[in-house]
């Protein structure tokens, strides 16, 4: 298992993802538990791209549980459908949130969270769970995010 991620300075967003996936892959590379994985996950995550709030809900039954996170308090049960991650859930689909006010039925567990992307993360065509991104920022995910936040989900599901 790797124990510390590295990334350089002043690199590009794209530079970032190309850097620090394979280092997520690594850190968790012999570990069998997907709890630790994810969370280990999550903080690679958090602590390198500065995000306020990145973190699992998985699929338990008819809803998404609030699994490990970086991050404030979040709310813990999500039911299929609603908010951007009950969405993605539905539609197997990455959704980009530019503006979280503008998202109708988007559930705030934070106010200060102003834009979203969330992953779904699908394991023999069925979605098991998302990935939840939450900046403070405006329209702060693009499709760069949803590319290697997808490469990072079809990994996680590969864990599972
Ligand atoms: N905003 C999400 C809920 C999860 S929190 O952002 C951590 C949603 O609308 O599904």
């Amino acid at each position: 298992m790797l124990h510390e991620i590295t990334l350089l300075e002043k690199q590009t967003k794209e530079q970032k993802y190309i850097s620090l996936l394979p280092q997520l892959f690594a850190l968790v590379e012999g570990e069998t538990d997907v709890i630790a994985n994810l969370a280990n996950i999550s903080a690679g995550l958090k602590s390198n791209f500065g995000w306020w709030w990145v973190g699992f809900y998985l699929v338990k039954g008819n809803e998404l549980v609030l699994g490990p996170f970086q991050g404030t308090i979040a709310c813990t049960r999500i039911a299929f459908e609603l908010g951007v991650c009950g969405s993605s859930w539905k539609q197997k689909q990455t959704i980009i949130v530019d503006d979280v006010e503008q998202f109708a039925g988007h559930i705030a567990c934070s106010s200060l969270s102003r834009s979203e992307i969330v992953i779904p993360i699908i394991k023999n065509e069925i979605v098991i769970g998302v990935l939840d991104v939450d900046s403070e920022n405006l329209a702060n995910f693009d499709a760069t995010d949803k590319k290697y936040l997808e490469k990072l989900a079809n990994f996680i599901a590969s864990l599972f």
